[in-house]
């Protein structure tokens, strides 16, 4: 990509959305490439809104030059993180040793709920950057522009690569998927049904607590780990019978590979060296409702869950109704503090 650098001044706002993995990712190498593909509903609700303010540095240097603000307030803890993304991705947009920023960030939900926010904020970040590279770069098309932010993203978190578009995006390469890459997330090109359009996820808070496990050490622990080449197989196998399930939409089989791979995913942590259990009593027994409930109800809901203790309840439109009666009369008792989020899939990032 050809930039020129025009040393202009402004300000960019985006606001991009988490996901939520069907197909799970766990497990990578270096720079951030996955060891299998994975595929997310991007969400809508669960947001970060970042401004990057951004101007010509006043003398040359070749450090980083930026100021983090989250939720107005200055904060530092974020530093660390915002330089080692900066020292991995200038090497694809030069210009931010240029520049002087100033990075206002917050998130749509609340701070420490256990809800990752790496995916959200990584990828608006990204998104930010792209936009001050397509003002010096105006040809640069929306196909490109949209592929560079989740290559940027990817390289700040994972996950990240995922929540540029929607409503369902794959990332890591897969021989049935066309133009599937390790190197960023593309929107499923696959045939969608409708029912999966409109899919509904509510987040129980179960664990508001800082993660137990970061996501970096979870990943370290597939390096080795004696059940990684069968895991990294299934996740194949499940993404090959998930393209069915996304054009015929039969729930139940779609029920079925969801709730294996959350189950997988954790199984994988606690027969890892060392182990872990994420879950808590309250996940278990959020779980044993949700299966209880199915069987009398009929609706289609099911369980998904990430790195921690929080369960995503993902249930069709159709059932709303019934699903949302359901989480008030029974789940809502399993949160901390009551807590929970209803959200729904989404079509992506937004500049604002
Ligand atoms: O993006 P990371 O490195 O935080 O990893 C996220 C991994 C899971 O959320 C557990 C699964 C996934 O595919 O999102």
């Amino acid at each position: 990509m050809n930039t020129k650098d025009t040393g202009a001044s402004g300000s960019v706002t985006w606001q991009s959305p988490s996901n939520i993995a069907l197909i799970k990712y766990w497990g990578k190498t270096d720079p951030q490439i996955p060891k299998n593909v994975s595929i997310s509903f991007t969400l809508s609700n669960c947001n970060t809104q970042t401004t990057v303010k951004y101007r010509p540095k006043s003398s040359i240097s070749e450090d980083f030059d930026f100021k983090i603000f989250f939720d107005q307030k200055e904060n530092q803890s974020f530093r660390r993180k915002i330089e080692q993304f900066f020292e991995r991705v200038v090497p694809y947009i030069p210009f931010i040793r240029n520049y002087e920023f100033e990075i206002h960030t917050g998130n749509s939900f609340p701070h420490s709920s256990g809800i990752a926010s790496s995916a959200s904020g990584m990828s608006a970040l990204a998104l930010c950057l792209m936009s001050i590279q397509k003002s010096m770069d105006p040809h640069l098309s929306e196909i490109d522009f949209n592929q560079k932010a989740s290559f940027l993203a990817r390289l700040g978190s994972g996950s990240a690569a995922r929540s540029i578009e929607g409503p369902l995006v794959v990332w890591g390469q897969h021989h049935s998927i066309f133009k599937s890459s390790n190197l960023y997330g593309t929107k499923y090109s696959g045939e969608i049904h409708d029912v999966f359009t409109s899919f509904q996820d509510t987040i129980l808070l179960v664990d508001k607590g800082e993660k137990k496990v970061s996501s970096t050490l979870g990943h370290k622990l597939m390096l080795g780990h004696p059940f990684a080449e069968s895991r990294f197989e299934q996740a194949k196998d499940n993404m090959n019978r998930l393209i069915a399930i996304l054009k015929n939409g039969e729930l139940d089989s779609f029920i079925d590979i969801i709730e294996r791979e959350a189950l997988s995913l954790h199984a994988m942590m606690m027969t890892s060296d060392p182990y872990f259990i994420l879950m808590k009593p309250n996940t278990l027994e959020i779980i044993n409702r949700i299966w209880n409930f199915r069987e009398l109800s009929g609706c289609h809901i099911c369980f998904t869950l990430d790195a921690g203790a929080n369960v995503h309840v993902l249930y069709p439109d159709k059932d709303k109704k019934a699903v949302r009666d359901f989480i008030d009369k029974e789940l809502v008792q399993f949160c901390q503090n009551g807590q929970f989020i209803h959200d729904n899939v989404g079509n992506g990032a937004k500049l604002l």
